[in-house]
């Protein structure tokens, strides 16, 4: 199918891929199924995003708190994240996608932290979409671990306290480089940001949609970013006149 005339494509898209466990429930399997149709979500994801023109894609995989759930699920999960990056990383790296991670790489399991590091480090020179995955990622973790390297330069004297500023912290956070999300996307109905990228997204469209994560298909993201299209941003500012009255 070809691509309908898309305007005003958001440079970023960030992504809560959320209910899984609902979708599973839903039809009586166990959540781990759920999380599995969930990967073939993501590719169609990853595919629909680099078509359109997103430059960036981030996809909220594992958060900071997830580490409270069953002990099986975890394991499901890393056992999922760890067959994604086996499986598709050579086809990714082909697609010219390129890979970051962002999230508290340190203490990660020893058969995880390398299958990450390999995947940033094979696809670094890509030239195509970004693919940002938050992997042990939350926003409060990511903000502390940010001032606590400000803080080592203010008390080794390489930095004064009136030298922090917003440009600084952000060049601290995972997301050094990346621009911000023009658009924060949540599926499975639910209205919250649940510790994801707050910082960034201090002027980023939200969108929230009903659609549990292993049901948002490619028709769901352009219908997304055609919703977003509609969205008129103002950063604080006054939003621009329409056109000039002859004579004003
Ligand atoms: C999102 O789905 C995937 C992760 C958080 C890893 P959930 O597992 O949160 O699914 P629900 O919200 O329970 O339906
Ligand atoms: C957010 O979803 C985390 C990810 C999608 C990885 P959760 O399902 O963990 O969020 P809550 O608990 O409903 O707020
Ligand atoms: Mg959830």
């Amino acid at each position: 199918m070809s691509i309908p005339p898309l305007s005003n494509v958001p440079t970023h898209v960030a992504i809560i891929m959320d209910g899984n466990g609902r979708w599973a429930n839903k039809r009586g399997l166990p959540r781990t199924m759920g999380h599995r149709k969930g990967v073939e979500a993501v590719r169609e994801a990853v595919r629909t995003a680099g078509e359109v023109g997103v430059r960036y894609l981030t996809l909220f995989a594992f958060s900071s708190e997830n580490w409270t759930r069953p002990e099986d699920e975890i394991s499901d999960l890393m056992g999922l994240l760890k067959a994604f990056i086996r499986r598709d990383l050579a086809d990714l790296h082909r697609q010219n996608v390129r890979i970051r991670v962002i999230g508290d790489k340190t203490n990660l399991r020893s058969d995880i932290l390398p299958l990450l590091l390999e995947a940033e480090e094979t696809t670094r020179n890509n030239s195509g979409i970004t693919l940002v995955i938050a992997f042990n990622y939350g926003a409060r973790d990511e903000m502390a671990r940010a001032m606590r390297s400000l803080a080592v330069d203010v008390k080794e004297g390489r930095m004064l306290p009136e030298q922090i500023t917003p440009e600084r912290i952000a060049s601290r956070l995972d997301t050094a480089g990346i621009p911000d999300p023009d658009l924060v996307l949540r599926t499975s109905g639910e209205e919250r940001l649940s510790n994801f990228l707050l910082w960034q997204a201090a002027y980023s469209e939200l969108l929230f949609v009903p659609e549990l994560w292993p049901d948002f298909n490619r028709d769901s993201f352009l219908a997304a970013l055609e919703r977003y299209a509609t969205r008129e941003r103002r950063f604080g500012g006054l939003s621009k006149p329409a056109t000039l009255a002859v004579g004003s």
